[in-house]
């Protein structure tokens, strides 16, 4: 299956940084020949659906409430996130459950509302370093997978994203055995709770993704891509991490 290349640019960018990345992605882009998505903050959802116009790179936003609209002073809904042009949706990213405390039953809340508006939404999973070395990893994800995806998740061409918290920005990755291993823990999760639609469910792992560590990652079983932070920042970075990805 085509594996997909996906940007969380977390808090960073400003128009001027932006329209100079978006601009060399759309231009290489086709060479890649993996799906792609670039999630920029709300700010610059609009600028980037428009550079992006027309190209083989989709657009995302990073979280949105739970809610179509209402009085809820700073959030973002799925719906405007959609008028943006956006088609998908970055959700309980563990800076949000750690930075916001968001629970499994908001991120479930919000991934519902994602696909009510016609968002795919991205649900991240993923254990912290003490749940990793006290032997807890697959509890902690297997947890987080039963509780984080609503029921039409999987129909609704939903994405699971497996970002070890303590791999996240620091350089550290787990060994191929242990993404390998993890991958296929949720591989059988999704199976289980959603039958012949979670089988074709696509699986990332991200998390210190980068070019040189790309094509070993993007190889192992059940990795249906990558999402990735700080080399999405750089147009080279994450276009040689997409010309590592499988394209059919
Ligand atoms: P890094 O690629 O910077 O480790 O971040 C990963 C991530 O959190 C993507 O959502």
């Amino acid at each position: 299956m085509r594996q997909l290349i996906a940007g969380n640019w977390k808090m960073n960018g400003t128009r001027a940084s932006a329209s100079a990345l978006l601009s060399a992605l759309r231009q290489e882009a086709p060479g890649c020949g993996c799906a792609m998505l670039v999630c920029p903050p709300a700010t610059l959802l609009a600028l980037a659906a428009d550079a992006l116009a027309g190209s083989t790179i989709g657009v995302g936003g990073q979280d949105c409430h739970a809610r179509p609209s209402g009085a809820h002073t700073g959030d973002v809904s799925p719906v405007q996130l959609r008028d943006a042009g956006a088609s998908h949706v970055i959700l309980g990213h563990s800076e949000r459950r750690q930075d916001h405390a968001e629970t499994d039953a908001q991120v479930r809340a919000k991934a519902e509302a994602a696909i009510a508006a016609g968002l795919v939404p991205v649900v991240c999973v993923g254990e912290t370093r003490a749940e990793r070395e006290s032997g807890r990893a697959e509890a902690v994800v297997g947890g987080q997978i039963s509780a984080s995806l609503p029921a039409g998740f999987a129909a609704a061409g939903g994405v699971v994203a497996y970002e070890p918290v303590w791999a996240i920005g620091t350089g550290l990755t787990p060994t191929e055995a242990e993404v390998a291993a993890m991958h296929g823990f949720i591989r059988g999760r999704l199976a289980e709770a959603f039958g012949g639609a979670g089988r074709g469910t696509l699986i990332l792992y991200g998390g210190s993704v980068k070019p040189s560590n790309a094509a070993v990652l993007l190889a192992l079983p059940e990795v249906g891509g990558a999402l990735v932070g700080g080399a999405s920042l750089a147009a080279g970075d994450f276009l040689g991490i997409a010309r590592a990805a499988r394209t059919g």
